[in-house]
């Protein structure tokens, strides 16, 4: 429990947030330069497609200041890396498949020497066609992977019963992470061939690993060292290698320490970005607007490589139903292989991409039945409750299935609307009461009322409200994964340093570990250090990502802690001549309730008098996870984290800019170790989701190259574009079970929240339209895309007048 001194569950602020604002804080570039330092620049293929048939490096190296030029036959282990498969080669070989694919790294002494030098490298390729979308890759039969299928039921049989039978298509684009950090590494040669890594990486295991394959040797020669990142969002959970392995390759090479430090330009053409989708779908409703049966082809543009494409479309896979109970399902999904940078994780790891079906489902039936589209969300909920009253009247039950979905059925009513499309059982679907509190908070049925109010008397201005849950599935789905590792270490003077196996890259998990490290010890937080995340402090760690990182590291932080105070108890006890039972650990002091006290800092010392070690290492492993991916059914997830968004739009019909108003947020983030911290993360993560769905968007010529590789081109979301009125909300009195102080994670789920704009722009562009008419909504929702939707359904409005006239 937590005393009134204890640092979790408070105000708190971010551990670096001083440094961040005064430019104190140190990144992979701010670290002191090391005597004799190089630069080393990547060259990228100029090809999406082609055979690679010479580097002709003469004029580069002529450039003063230029020290080599490595290819992949300067590689001395092995030339290939990859998070999953090891498909990729660091240097290309022979055979090109994407622009900016690594083919050289010019080392030098500047990076304007380097520059000099690219300029001059003369790369001679055969071009080859490419291909670069989805459509081209299924016409050529081009994948990745093998596919991942989940069924249940009949879904023919649903569908055919089904009152309301809808037909989708659906492409969602990719995104770049623009983190503010640009990818970064420094390595430094070090005694016997061991070598020093800082990264600016999520995940400084694989870089060890992948090094020590690359330049052949045991993994204990290497130390990898991350000090904090600029973001990562995901782009640093697998690409962050390279770059890493690139410097460590020079540095071996020339014996010198070397940084390789990507310009955005660099960074935006070689990185791989989220996935764009594609995907078609038949969805059956019954009137009431009950999903009976859904149907869905998913497509994932994984780029060239396989890198973590296999995980993010299973990820897709897990979300495809987002928060809804589906009685009768068939998802089938697959990867595609196309001549694009290889793409990777990004907040949310296909989880967004996947929940956009089954939304576009449900706006397009609540649109077609003329139920409000909040309601029929309601009525798909997990659990019994979704069958309650409405405010409309009663619902019926499901209408009798045909017999040969009996079986189906039986299982289904056994476990009450409970059972995920692969059979999860979902226990504690908190959707019900969110959505209850926050149409209430944030005054909905009067609001959406006022909107249609408004709309019918203004021609040229339309508003509309959109709502969105969001259920998301915690723990890496790949089972192994979910494990971490911390170490402790008190000195005698009291003070601590704590070093965990996650990562920090803004989202806050330095001061929750510090916080919970604090609480546990007793001690206050001035007194503990969270010391830069190192490979030899704690081994074999996972990326922090899945938004696990504090449900893990602060578990395993929790037991090292734990540890060393029950290790220093019975001490404690005899000192203070009392049963250790009785003895509390709080705010610096070591004390008797009502009775004697000591410092923390003279247990230590009488401790180290005593001879009982004062450093301990915690580990902890996820409980009760598993997934069979060949039978589609298991019990991935730890737990699900839930939210719910309302956001009202205002759309211009003469330009399609539109304007967020006001967006209302419930979430939970279970009882929150630190509510500041969560608040931020949920505030970030609407405005990336934003981003994603209304003006982030990827142009490629049509030869592969990337024409959006700038700020200038491509405009990430900028505080004009943040909601006017944001209302934030935790779900009150909602602990967790089985996870670090009740607390639940919260790095990606609110990103799927901003969902809700679609919704919200459909129903302002209904406004354009007439009534019964669906809105024909392509994404991103660009000006362009919304004018052209305007106009689309002022078209059929008219078409409809005319034919009515008729
Ligand atoms: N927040 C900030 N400020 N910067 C980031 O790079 N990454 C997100 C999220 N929040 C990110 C962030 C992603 S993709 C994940 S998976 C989680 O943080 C990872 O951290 P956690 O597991 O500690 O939540
Ligand atoms: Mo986050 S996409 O899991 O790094």
């Amino acid at each position: 429990m937590s005393t009134p001194q204890s640092p979790l569950h408070g105000p708190s602020r971010h551990e670096s947030a001083h440094g961040h604002v005064s430019g104190a804080a140190r990144y992979v570039d701010d670290l002191p330069r090391p005597g004799g330092l190089l630069i080393g620049l990547p060259v990228g293929s100029p090809v999406a497609r082609g055979r690679l048939k010479a580097v002709n490096c003469a004029a580069a190296l002529a450039v003063p200041g230029v020290h080599a030029v490595l290819l992949a036959r300067d590689v001395p282990g092995h030339n290939r890396l990859g998070p999953i498969v090891h498909d990729e080669p660091l240097l290309a070989e022979d055979e090109l498949y994407a622009v900016g694919q690594l083919v050289a790294l010019i080392v030098g002494e500047s990076v304007a020497a380097c520059r000099a030098a690219a300029q001059k490298l003369e790369i001679v390729v055969d071009e080859a066609p490419a291909i670069l979308s989805v459509a081209d890759a299924i016409a050529a039969g081009s994948y990745l992977g093998t596919p991942h299928v989940m069924r249940r039921g009949d879904v023919e049989a649903a569908l055919a019963r089904a009152a309301l039978q809808i037909e989708g298509e659906l492409a969602s684009g990719g995104q770049d992470h623009f983190y503010l950090e640009t990818q970064a590494a420094l390595a430094i040669p070090g005694e016997d061939g061991s070598l020093e890594i800082h990264s600016s990486t999520q995940h400084p295991t694989e870089i060890q690993v992948a090094t020590a394959e690359i330049l052949g040797c045991d993994r204990n020669r290497i130390v990898v060292l991350v000090p904090r990142m600029g973001g990562g969002f995901g782009g640093k959970e697998s690409q962050a290698t390279h770059f890493a392995a690139l410097a460590a390759l020079a540095a071996v090479r020339l014996q010198r320490p070397v940084k390789v430090w990507l310009s955005r330009e660099l960074d935006m053409q070689m990185t791989g970005k989220r996935h764009p989708f594609w995907s078609r779908y038949r969805a059956g409703f019954d009137a009431h607007g009950r999903i009976l049966g859904l149907e869905v082809f998913i497509y994932a543009d994984g780029g060239w490589s396989i890198d973590l494409t296999p995980a993010i479309l299973d990820r897709a896979l897990f979300h495809l139903a987002n928060a809804y109970y589906v009685p009768a399902l068939r998802f089938e999904g697959r990867a595609v292989r196309t001549n694009t940078a290889s793409n990777t994780a990004f907040r949310g790891f296909g989880g967004p991409q996947g929940m956009l079906v089954i939304e576009d489902a449900m706006s397009r039936a609540a649109e077609r039945l003329g139920i409000d589209p909040a309601e029929l969300r309601r009525r798909n909920y997990y659990g019994p409750e979704a069958l309650q009253v409405s405010d409309s009247g009663p619902l019926a039950v499901d209408a009798p299935l045909p017999e040969g979905e009996l079986d189906e059925r039986v299982v289904a009513s056994l476990h009450g609307r409970k059972l995920t499309p692969y059979y999860q059982t979902v226990e504690d679907c908190r959707l019900p009461r969110i959505h209850r509190e926050l149409l209430q908070q944030a005054d909905y049925a009067a609001r959406r009322a006022e909107i249609d109010a408004f709309n019918a008397r203004s021609p040229l201005v339309k508003r509309g409200l959109g709502f969105m849950p969001v259920k998301f599935g915690i723990s890496f789905t790949n089972s192994v994964l979910n494990q971490a590792g911390a170490l402790v270490l008190i000195y005698t003077d009291g003070s601590v340093q704590l070093n965990h196996g996650g990562t920090e890259m803004g989202q806050g998990l330095h001061s929750k570990m510090l916080a919970v490290c604090a609480h546990e010890l007793g001690v206050p937080e001035r007194c503990v250090r969270v010391m830069t995340t190192a490979t030899d402090k704690v081994p074999n760690t996972s990326a922090t990502a899945a938004s696990s990182g504090s449900d893990l590291n602060g578990a395993a932080v929790q037991r090292a802690c734990a540890e060393l105070r029950e290790r220093l108890r019975p001490l404690a006890a005899e000192l203070l001549g009392a049963a250790p039972e009785l003895v509390g650990f709080s705010d610096g002091q070591v004390s008797v309730v009502g009775g004697r006290s000591i410092s923390f800092a003279e247990l230590t010392r009488a401790a180290w008098a005593r001879r009982i070690s004062l450093s301990a290492a915690g580990y902890y492993a996820t409980p009760g996870i598993v997934y069979d991916r060949e039978a589609g059914r298991g019990k991935p997830f730890h737990y699900f984290a839930y939210g719910a968004a309302l956001t009202e739009v205002e759309v211009s019909g003469l330009t399609g800019e539109h304007r967020v108003l006001r967006v209302d947020i419930l979430h939970d983030v279970g009882r929150s170790l630190l509510p500041n911290i969560d608040r931020g993360q949920i505030e970030g993560a609407y405005i990336q989701g934003l981003g994603w769905l209304t003006c982030e968007e990827l142009v490629w010529d049509p030869r592969g190259r990337l024409l959006t590789h700038g700020p200038s081109t491509y405009k990430i979301p900028a505080v004009g574009d943040a909601p006017e009125d944001f209302r934030v909300s935790l779900l009150r009195d909602a602990p967790q079970a089985d996870v670090i102080h009740g607390s639940k994670a919260v790095g990606e789920p609110p990103f799927m929240l901003a969902i809700s704009v679609i919704p919200a722009l459909r129903h302002a562009i209904a406004g354009f339209g007439e009534a019964g008419l669906e809105p024909r909504l392509t994404l991103p929702c660009t000006p362009e895309a919304i004018l052209r939707a305007i106009e689309d359904i002022r078209a059929r409005a008219r078409a409809a007048q005319v034919s009515a006239a008729e």
